[in-house]
């Protein structure tokens, strides 16, 4: 990204603000949320997931109403929830097969899980670098560190720009 500005005259660095209006704040949550939230916790059991073989191994009722309308809105086999995406990041890594030594490919510049979650199976993450426009991976650097050893490429897209 090509700017003449003047460095000093950033806001960051006390300058005027380019942008001045607040922004409104988008709540996704409606009484359809509400009322679903309220079902579950007036039962008084919030997961009813059980550590040990058998049914509940797979979470309550409505985690697995949930995974099964996540599966066939998807229409992929599994769906399977996470309790963040930390553990959905470390989930798909093993889920792949990643082993201890792989290389993963991964984004400096996006959160420090998508690394850490590499690091979780002892293996290598590789930054590559980004665009300087979209600040998303560059396809070019990407294919610089391909090695005989990488394993995966993981792409975040920053900003919602997953282009
Ligand atoms: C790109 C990215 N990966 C992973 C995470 C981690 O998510 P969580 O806090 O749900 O574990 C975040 C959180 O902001 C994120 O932005």
């Amino acid at each position: 990204m090509k700017m003449d500005t003047n460095m000093s005259e950033l806001a960051l660095f006390g300058g005027p603000k380019t942008v001045t209006k607040t922004f409104s704040h988008y709540n996704s949550i409606g009484k359809e949320e509400i009322e679903a939230v309220k079902s579950v916790v007036e039962t008084g059991v919030l997961s009813d997931f059980l550590g040990s073989w058998g049914s509940k191994f797979f979470g309550g009722k409505k985690i697995q109403e949930l995974e099964r309308a996540w599966e066939k809105s998807f229409k992929v086999n599994h769906a399977v929830t996470v309790n963040s995406n930390t553990s959905g990041l470390i989930a798909a890594l093993g889920a792949i097969g990643v082993e201890p030594g792989d290389e993963v490919i991964v984004s400096p510049w996006t959160m420090s899980a998508s690394a850490t979650s590499i690091l979780v199976w002892n293996a290598i993450p590789v930054f590559a670098d980004i665009e300087d426009e979209t600040f998303n991976l560059d396809p070019v650097s990407i294919e610089k560190n391909i090695s005989p050893y990488t394993k995966a490429i993981m792409v975040p897209d920053i900003f919602g720009a997953c282009r």
